[in-house]
Parts: C-alpha cells; sequence; structure tokens
C-alpha cells in the first residue's frame, strides 16, 4: 500500500495506534476482564495522572520466524512501555499485556523494558513493572533468556539508585520472577496473581505433593509464609492505589529526599500514650497503638503487614517528614526477634537507608526466640542482618524504648551504640541483660535454694534486681539513653530531634561494598 497524501499518512498513523492499543484484540480484552483483570493499559492510567502516559515503542514487533510467528505478529509485542506522572512526580512504567502471546517475554519485548530501565537510571525516576505474563517466549528459546538477564541485571544496577516497584498482576513463574524478587517493593493481587519458581505440575512429578496454583504462590501465600511479597491487596484498583500511597512516602532516586509536607503543628501532647503500658510487664498492648498516636494525622502506611508481625515496619510522617518506623509488637509472641523478623526489619531497614528515609524505631523486645527450629535455621546469620543493616544505616535514626529492652535485642535495636543519633525511654522502660525473674534465678540461685521458703526468696531477690534494672536510669546515667522522657511528649520529641538531625552527614569507610551475612 503506498501512501501519497499526508492525509492518507496521517490516517493510516490512526490505525496502527489504534491496532497497538488494541494488543491482542477486543475477544482477549474482554476475557481479561472476565477473569477480573484489567488490561496493561486500563492499568497505566489508573496509576498515572490522567493524561501524562508518553508511550515509548508503541509500534515494536517481534523478530521471530520460527513455529509460524513471522506471520504473527502485534504492535508493541506483549508490553506497554513508557513514562508519565504520579501526583506530578515523573515514573517510568512498563505493564506486560497478557492478551499478546499471553504477555510472554520475547527479545524485542524485553528490550522495550530495558530501554526504559536506563531512561529510568538516567533521570534519576522510580520504575515501575506491572507485570502478568506467561514467562519466556516460549518460540524464541534462548534469545528470550536473554532478554530476562537484561533486566534482572538493570535491576540489580538500579538497587539503591532509583526505587523499583514491582506488581504482580497475573502469572509470574520460572526466573521470571528473579526480577520483581530484586526489586524493593512486591504488591501482588489475590487470587488473580502468582509466583512460583516451579508451578504445581512440577511440584506434583518431583515431590509427589497436591498443591493448587494459589496455594503454591498465590498473594496470600507469599505475604504471610514467604514474605516474598510485601502487600496483598484485594483487587488490581486497590493494588494500584497502594503503589501511588507508596510513592507518596519516597523519593525520587537515592540523592534526593522524600518530600515534606505540611502539618498542623497544633494540639502535640498525646495523653493517651502515657495510659498504655500495662502494669504487668508480661502483659501485651499493641504498637500499633503508640504508632498512630505519634505519627501525623494516625496515618500508618504498613509494609509486610501480614508477614513475621512480632516486628511492624511501615512508612508514616512526623511534623510532615516521611519516616521508615521498626517497631516490636508485644501483641505477637511478646515481640520476641526470630529469623523471619529480623530479615523483614533488615531489608526495610536498607531501603530507608538507601533513600534517605529517616528511621524511628519503638522498642518493646525481651530477646532473641530461643529452640532449635531457631538454631539451626540461622537465628546467628539471620538476627546478625538487623544488627547489620541499623549498624550501616546513615539515615537519621531515634530510638523510643517504651518498655523492654533486654540482651542482645537491646543493642541490636538501633541502640546508641550501632549509631543512633538520639535514644529516648518511657519510664517504664527496662533495660537490661534479661528480664528479673530468669536474672535473679541464675545470679541468686544457691542463695535461693538455700533458703527456707525458697519462692520467699526468689520473690525478693526478683524485686531487688527489678528495682536497680528493671527501669532506664542505670541506662540513662551511662548516656546509653539520652532522655527518659514522658510518653506523651514522644510526639513533641520526634518532631524536634527529626528536624535537628535533618542535615546530618556520616560517611562509611571508603570500601568497594559490605558483605552483609546473607
Ligand atoms: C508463548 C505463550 C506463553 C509463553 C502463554 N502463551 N504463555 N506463548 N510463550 N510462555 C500464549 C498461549 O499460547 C495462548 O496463546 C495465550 O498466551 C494465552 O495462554 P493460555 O494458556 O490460553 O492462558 P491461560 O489458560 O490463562 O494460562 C496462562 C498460563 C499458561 C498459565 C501462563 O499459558 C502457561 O502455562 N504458559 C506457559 C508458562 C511457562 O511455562 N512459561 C515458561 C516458563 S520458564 P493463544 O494464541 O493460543 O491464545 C520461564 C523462564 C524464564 O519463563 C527464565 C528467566 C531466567
Amino acid at each position: 500500500m503506498t501512501l501519497k497524501t499526508e492525509k492518507e499518512k496521517i490516517e493510516h498513523l490512526a490505525q496502527l495506534n489504534k491496532e497497538a492499543e488494541l494488543g491482542g484484540g477486543e475477544k482477549r480484552i474482554a476475557a481479561q476482564h472476565d477473569k477480573g483483570k484489567l488490561s496493561a493499559r486500563e492499568r497505566i492510567e489508573l496509576l498515572l495522572d490522567k493524561g501524562t502516559f508518553q508511550e515509548i515503542g508503541k509500534l515494536v514487533v517481534h523478530r521471530a520466524t520460527d513455529f509460524g510467528l513471522d506471520k504473527k505478529k502485534f504492535l508493541g509485542d506483549g508490553v506497554v512501555t513508557g513514562y508519565g506522572n504520579v501526583d506530578g512526580r515523573l515514573i517510568y512504567v512498563y505493564s506486560q499485556d497478557f492478551t499478546v502471546f499471553g504477555g510472554s517475554l520475547s527479545e524485542t519485548h524485553a528490550e522495550k523494558i530495558v530501554k526504559i530501565m536506563d531512561l529510568a537510571m538516567q533521570n534519576g525516576a522510580p520504575l515501575i513493572g506491572l507485570n502478568d505474563s506467561g514467562g519466556a517466549r516460549i518460540q524464541e528459546g534462548v534469545v528470550s533468556l536473554g532478554g530476562y538477564a537484561d533486566i534482572f541485571y538493570r535491576n540489580t544496577l538500579a538497587s539503591g539508585v532509583v526505587p523499583q516497584i514491582s506488581a504482580i498482576m497475573g502469572p509470574c513463574a520460572g526466573g521470571a520472577v528473579y526480577s520483581p524478587a530484586i526489586t524493593d517493593f512486591i504488591f501482588m493481587v489475590e487470587n488473580t496473581s502468582y509466583m512460583f519458581v516451579t508451578g504445581p505440575n512440577v511440584v506434583k512429578t518431583v515431590t509427589n505433593e497436591e498443591v493448587t496454583s494459589e496455594e503454591l504462590g498465590g498473594a496470600s501465600t507469599h505475604s504471610s509464609k514467604s514474605g516474598v511479597t510485601h502487600f496483598a491487596s484485594v483487587n488490581e484498583v486497590e493494588c494500584i492505589r497502594d503503589i501511588k500511597r507508596l510513592l507518596s512516602f519516597i523519593p525520587q532516586n537515592c540523592e534526593e529526599k522524600p518530600m515534606d509536607l505540611l502539618f498542623d503543628p497544633k494540639d502535640e501532647t498525646r495523653d493517651k500514650l502515657d495510659s498504655i503500658i500495662p502494669e504487668n510487664p508480661n502483659q501485651p498492648y499493641d504498637i500499633k497503638e503508640v504508632i498512630k498516636e505519634v505519627v501525623d494525622a494516625q496515618d500508618f502506611f504498613e509494609v509486610h503487614q501480614n508477614y513475621a508481625d512480632n516486628i511492624v515496619v511501615g512508612f508514616a510522617r512526623i511534623g510532615g517528614k516521611s519516616i521508615g518506623i521498626v517497631a516490636n509488637q508485644p501483641q505477637s509472641l511478646a515481640g520476641v526477634l526470630d529469623i523471619d523478623a529480623s530479615k523483614k526489619a533488615a531489608r526495610f531497614v536498607r531501603f530507608c537507608d538507601c533513600f534517605n528515609i529517616p528511621l524511628v524505631v519503638f522498642e518493646d523486645v525481651p530477646g532473641f526466640l530461643p529452640g532449635t527450629d531457631q538454631e539451626w535455621n540461622g537465628i546467628i546469620s539471620n538476627g546478625a542482618k538487623l544488627l547489620f543493616a541499623f549498624s550501616e544505616a546513615t539515615v537519621p535514626r531515634i530510638t523510643v524504648i517504651t518498655r523492654k529492652a533486654y540482651g542482645g535485642a537491646y543493642d541490636v535495636m538501633n541502640s546508641k551504640h550501632i549509631g543512633a543519633d538520639l535514644n529516648f525511654a518511657w519510664p517504664t522502660a527496662e533495660i537490661a541483660v534479661m528480664g528479673a525473674k530468669g536474672a535473679a534465678e541464675i545470679i541468686f540461685k544457691s542463695e535461693i535454694k538455700a533458703a527456707n521458703d525458697p519462692k520467699k526468696k526468689l520473690d525478693e531477690k526478683v524485686e531487688e534486681y527489678t528495682e536497680k534494672f528493671a527501669n532506664p536510669y542505670a541506662a540513662a546515667s551511662r548516656g546509653f539513653v539520652d532522655e527518659v522522657i514522658m510518653p506523651h511528649n514522644t510526639r513533641l520529641k520526634l518532631i524536634s530531634g527529626l528536624r535537628m538531625l535533618e542535615n546530618k552527614v556520616a560517611n562509611l569507610p571508603r570500601k568497594k561494598h559490605s558483605n552483609i551475612p546473607l
């Protein structure tokens, strides 16, 4: 077909655009909707500010010729890529189109993703990947695998330079899971997405286990059992809303700080905090109540909500400044540190440190979880991850000890000794090597045994130890605690501390990179 006039040429382009926008065609888009899924373009529309999307590579087609592919081409080749704004901020996005070869990744599909990854890096803006794909384009063989590796490599180089967020909105199997796994945050949608290295059929053949895709790698599995996903959303609309919310707390790149918001400076004391700690030190309370009382507008955006809930991590603002919160949760396993909690918090601390987000820690920790299960699965090296992550973090770091700070966990939970800038304690704090009863049983063992009434003696000794150490004053007298504060003043103290630390400069020793215990 020869196009002669300008009008014909313009109409031809309009026709090509229309064809590209239909992806695999109306029937397949309808099938996608029937599964409760949006199309690749609808997802981008939801994500970006209206009218800001600029597409790159709309007319790209694959170059494969085997298995009749030379006669089967779709403009865009199964992925929509480009850039646009979220709340006025530049972001780069790719969105896989399941209606074209099941969103499978060909050589050219990979090239399109790589192109926007390079742009995101060069221009210092977040990269968001909306994944919905049958994996490597089977007809293309090794070039497709090479395409994946090109993406993994760039994910790795971009790590810590620009924020990378992955949403899984359909299948994600085989080695394809490793791009999301390298990125900073993963979102999954319940019942319509799954991630696994090998699917249920291979599992059945190799291990004889019967398992559904949902059980093996659905959103609820990965948000609670494996911790692979940070967020599980009930549908795609909620998922995209939460991606935008996450973006609101984080900066464009590692050279920038998160945006400050205005806040209402009135009414900064929080009397409720003066009655939150139970009389009995073994009684739990909900640390999220403390967090909500302290942060702006009670607005806490929790990360990894369903995984290792003995530690709570997430984003909030205090005095308008974006912060990352790490808090022991006395309501779950008494707030003890175990393998999963240590890994969860360590990864979060490292994210915040990469992107200049100050850390606020609420500490109420009775120690590390004892037991063969923990020891044999490596609580030593996993607990060390959290210790390492805090020690290496150079962002402003403030700790508030609400109650227990026992043993090694006292050191690990952002103590002054490993670089916290400010350490506050409530008058209810107990900073000691262990709980008073355990301590008394060990150090007064023979005295208690020899007593006429060992129970009475133990109680006396517990009392003695409690008086000496189950308080914040020994630590304060050494300067390990900077100030014992009234709980109702916590918010005030944090606003002022974060302001004071705003221009903190701390440099690590020169090195190629550290070697965190993995
Ligand atoms: C080419 C693919 C494809 C693929 C799906 N399609 N996956 N084409 N390569 N990997 C095509 C189908 O042929 C079909 O085309 C269309 O996409 C829709 O697929 P359906 O099977 O009809 O859809 P559904 O029933 O929803 O099942 C989706 C699916 C299934 C579960 C993803 O298609 C599937 O199992 N695909 C293969 C998955 C896989 O094994 N991929 C390779 C993994 S290994 P038509 O034209 O018929 O509609 C891998 C290695 C990565 O990815 C390594 C990186 C290091």
